[in-house]
């Protein structure tokens, strides 16, 4: 499957997923044919073309989320993705995005999205002092993380005594879960094999 990785700051799950194309649970499932960022000096773009990735870019900034969006489309479009991987890419999509690819855009989200939509999820969980909190891999539709859910993973913060430890805990977990699921989808979505279960 072709993947088109969407993303507006580090990319620590970008780089976990090219990695994962490369020697892990995508190989011979995946390639990336382009990492897109809103944000031309965002740093997981550089992390991604010094890892070998084609790169793209258009500023968000001062435009009108439609004729953004139509925008960005048309140019993720030329690289013909079979889906397109959200990872930390900070806007809610409109109908002019979402439509050209109804059913293939993946987020994932550092929370249970039933329990918290948008931003500052780890903060939330560390804040309530939450005993375990969940990742969420899910579909995105128009709404701030709305989507059907595909796969959830919880992670264990008893004893998380730190907003970074809470953050260390949980990446950990992103960064498998999310190549995780894409490899059962895409598996399942070829006629495959039938899809794992996931980890406990
Ligand atoms: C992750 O916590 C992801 O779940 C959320 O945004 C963050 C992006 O981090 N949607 P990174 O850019 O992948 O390091």
């Amino acid at each position: 499957a072709r993947l088109a990785i969407l993303l507006s700051g580090r990319g620590s799950n970008m780089l976990a997923l090219v990695e994962a194309t490369k020697t892990g649970v995508l190989k011979n499932l995946a390639e990336v044919v382009v990492v897109f960022s809103n944000k031309p000096d965002a740093f997981g773009l550089e992390a991604a073309a010094a890892a070998g990735c084609p790169v793209a870019s258009l500023p968000s900034q001062g435009r009108k989320r439609e004729a953004f969006d139509a925008e960005a489309a048309a140019l993720l479009q030329q690289y013909q993705p079979d889906l397109v991987v959200l990872a930390g890419y900070m806007r809610i999509l409109s109908p002019a995005f979402i439509q050209p690819f109804a059913g293939r855009i993946l987020n994932i989200h550092p929370a249970d999205t039933q329990q918290h939509q948008g931003l500052h999820a780890y903060e939330w969980a560390f804040e309530n002092q939450l005993p375990e909190t969940k990742i969420t891999v899910h579909l995105v539709d128009e709404g701030l993380d709305t989507g059907p859910i595909l796969a959830q993973q919880t992670v264990d913060l008893r004893g998380a005594d730190s907003l970074e430890e809470v953050e260390r805990r949980g990446l950990a977990v992103e960064h498998k879960l999310y190549a995780r699921t894409l490899a059962e989808l895409i598996e399942v979505g070829a006629g495959l094999a039938p899809a794992r279960p996931a980890a406990p």
